[in-house]
């Protein structure tokens, strides 16, 4: 087996209510990583059930994911599209990553923590090592790229860890296997642009989620023209007109949230969209983002709602897609295994 190759992998859950955020923080920038480089675009299902989720939205909401991707431009012929527990590989790499990473570092992972809440004692291991499956979802492409919204920062960080102790820990035997620079590559995260970290509508202080309770805090990829605009008008702002200059829209979370997202739509820079922009007020700056929005995400709102009525497709985009994936994955995973000392 060679030296990685440029590669990109990063994955989206089916836990429902794909939104905005999912969209330009992550799904678009997955669309223009696929000029330069080999994608592998990954439904992560078995992340999903650390909390639980009733099998058949389970099974409902990977579709809708795999049709998101496939709607927003991904090309499943060129690259690969699959959910991840059709390769096993994927959990039998995180089972030895459990034995590198420390404890200490996962209980550093603050998105644990939001998301245990109070209640730590009663959440499933599973969200507790959660990182190290991700670690393993990249790794076992020995991935080099992954696109993420700013969220996941601190889970790539650990990604790498991993990475680099695995290396140290098993180097004589990598050597001995015949690889100069250690075996898994350190995974650079890709977070960049206008909109990775697109906020909440009711509060420019809080992410837009999928778990928010109030629909109206954020778009759904399969909202109707109208939803999304009456989203847009309901948006909480501030009463000043917008800045001529970036500078100008610190302090003001959710006039630079809207200006981000407007941004990120129309696939220029906060400096260019406040050029047109600024001096106006937030009655013309909604409808003219209800609009962008709307010639945006409409389209794809309705391809994915027009393949989410063919099951068999998506299915086999999936199943094609996850064969692609084992071919890849296999192969490392048996160097690992030999790596480790586990007789094969
Ligand atoms: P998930 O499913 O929560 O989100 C999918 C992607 O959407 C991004 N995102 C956002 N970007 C901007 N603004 C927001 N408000 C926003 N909300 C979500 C996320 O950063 C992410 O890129 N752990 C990951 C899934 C995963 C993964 C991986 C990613 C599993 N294995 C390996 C990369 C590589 C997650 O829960 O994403």
């Amino acid at each position: 087996m060679t030296k990685p190759v440029p590669r990109v992998f990063s994955g989206v859950q089916p836990t429902g209510n794909l939104h905005l955020g999912n969209y330009l923080g992550a799904i678009t920038r997955f669309v223009d990583m696929q000029k330069s480089h080999a994608c592998i675009y990954c439904v992560v299902d078995l992340h999903a059930i650390t909390v639980w989720q009733e099998p058949k939205e389970l099974a409902h909401n990977t579709r809708e994911v795999t049709a998101a991707f496939l709607a927003a431009g991904i090309d499943a012929d060129k690259h690969i599209v699959f959910n991840q527990s059709q390769v096993p590989q994927h959990a039998e790499l995180a089972w030895i990553f459990n034995c590198v990473a420390r404890m200490g570092w996962l209980n550093r992972m603050t998105q644990f923590k939001e998301k245990a809440g109070k209640d730590s004692e009663n959440s499933s291991v599973g969200l507790f090592s959660y990182p190290n499956l991700m670690a393993a979802d990249i790794l076992a492409y020995r991935a080099t790229h992954v696109p993420v919204g700013e969220d996941q920062k601190q889970h790539l960080e650990l990604s790498r860890d991993i990475a680099q102790k695995f290396n140290n820990d098993f180097a004589k035997s990598i050597r001995e296997a015949g690889y100069e620079d250690g075996f898994f590559p350190l995974p650079e995260p890709l977070i960049s642009g206008p909109a990775t970290r697109v906020m909440s509508f009711k509060d420019g202080t809080k992410k837009m989620s999928k778990s928010d309770p109030s629909d109206l805090s954020r778009i759904n990829l399969t909202d109707d023209a109208d939803a999304i605009a009456r989203k847009i008008r309901k948006a909480k702002t501030d009463p000043d007109a917008l800045p001529s200059e970036p500078d100008g829209l610190k302090d003001r979370p959710e006039a630079a949230n809207l200006v981000g997202i407007y941004a990120a739509l129309e696939g220029e820079s906060v400096e260019q969209t406040l050029k047109t922009h600024g001096g106006g007020q937030f009655s013309s700056f909604k409808p003219a983002l209800a609009d962008l929005a709307v010639a945006k995400l409409g389209p794809i709102g309705e391809e994915m709602n027009r393949m989410m009525a063919d099951k068999a497709y998506i299915d086999g985009v999936l199943k094609t897609g996850a064969e692609k994936a084992r071919t890849i994955a296999a192969p490392v995973y048996e160097e690992v295994k030999k790596i480790v000392g586990f007789i094969r």
